[in-house]
């Protein structure tokens, strides 16, 4: 990934929902716990919807230069941890550790499972700069990079859930970290990118798949501000503005899976944004980019710019 000068304009891209892990090798024993279920929905649904070849050009049109990728979670199908392993060679593969930061999904806290066989294997890209080793995910996050005047700010929303839901909770303890966080980027005038896999606006997920304390996060947030919010899980693109005290606005932007052949919703997509300073705030384009399966290549199919105070 190429630097860039503190000046210059930076890129940074949002996926989500990669679920690019294969099963094809589970053993029955593996299965057993909610896990069989969701084997049974790969076998049925998902193992054909989310599909090599979209994720070989994901790979080609992210070699455009990016300074920072964002990856909102869902990247497993059953958080076995094969499928971290599987995943951790994706990454590795796609960039330099340091540039990537992936907050977790409902399907890789999927059941309960030791840090050390499966998030511990995701390290570089989950860990904040010069924190200590975390040995969980209460301790990895919120996550936070500083890299050329923007903050990520990465939220863990997943946790293991009774069959047949896919709810997420932030809790009061990271909560208020986020709290602090968002205090202290802010007294550093840099752009405040929050990530989390679940649509942090009450009523944007249906309530088995909902964030429980999506209210608590939005008062978080009014009370310190943002500038930009993103997430995944519903495999939707969105787009909301969130509505903050003194007059401000936040865009609030889903993406839906970033290798979705389109059989059961919509097509793979992926979100680049490029910011630069404006006067006293700053201008915030997104581009966004969908497989075409004519050409089997990622094209761009909308753009939008923001206007976004300090
Ligand atoms: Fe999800």
């Amino acid at each position: 990934m190429q630097a860039m000068s503190a000046e210059a304009k930076q890129v940074f891209v949002h996926l989500s929902d990669l679920h690019l892990s294969d099963l094809s090798g589970v053993v029955f024993s593996q299965l057993l716990s909610k896990r069989l279920l969701g084997y049974l929905s790969w076998r049925r649904k998902r193992r054909r919807e989310h599909s090599t070849a979209v994720l070989t050009a994901l790979r080609a049109d992210l070699s455009l230069p990016v300074n920072h990728l964002l990856v909102s979670g869902d990247l497993t199908h059953l958080g076995l941890p094969d499928e971290f392993s599987q995943v951790r060679g994706w990454l590795d593969q796609l960039a330099v550790a340091g540039d990537i930061s992936v907050a977790p999904g409902n399907h890789d806290s999927y059941v309960v499972e030791s840090w050390q066989n499966t998030y511990f294997q995701w390290l570089p890209y989950l860990r904040s700069d010069g924190a200590a080793e975390p040995t969980s995910l209460a301790q990895a996050f919120p996550s936070l990079k500083v890299r050329n005047g923007i903050a990520y700010i990465g939220l863990n929303s997943a946790l293991p859930t009774p069959p047949f839901f896919a709810t997420g909770k932030l809790g009061s303890a990271q909560l208020k970290k986020l709290s602090a966080l968002l205090a202290e980027t802010a007294s550093q005038g840099l752009f405040r990118v929050v990530y989390l896999h679940h649509p942090p606006i009450p009523g944007q997920e249906k309530w088995r798949k909902r964030l429980c304390d999506a209210e608590a996060l939005l008062d978080v947030i009014r009370r310190h501000g943002v500038e930009l919010l993103l997430h995944g899980h519903s495999h939707k693109w969105q787009h909301k503005m969130l509505e903050l005290p003194g007059g401000k606005t936040a865009p609030v932007i889903g993406v839906p899976s970033s290798s979705a052949l389109g059989q059961h919703g919509e097509t793979a997509l992926y979100n680049r944004y490029s910011l630069e300073s404006a006067g006293t705030g700053w201008i915030l384009q997104l581009d966004s980019r969908r497989y075409q399966h004519d050409g089997a290549c990622f094209v761009s199919v909308g753009t939008e710019s923001f206007a976004i105070p300090r």
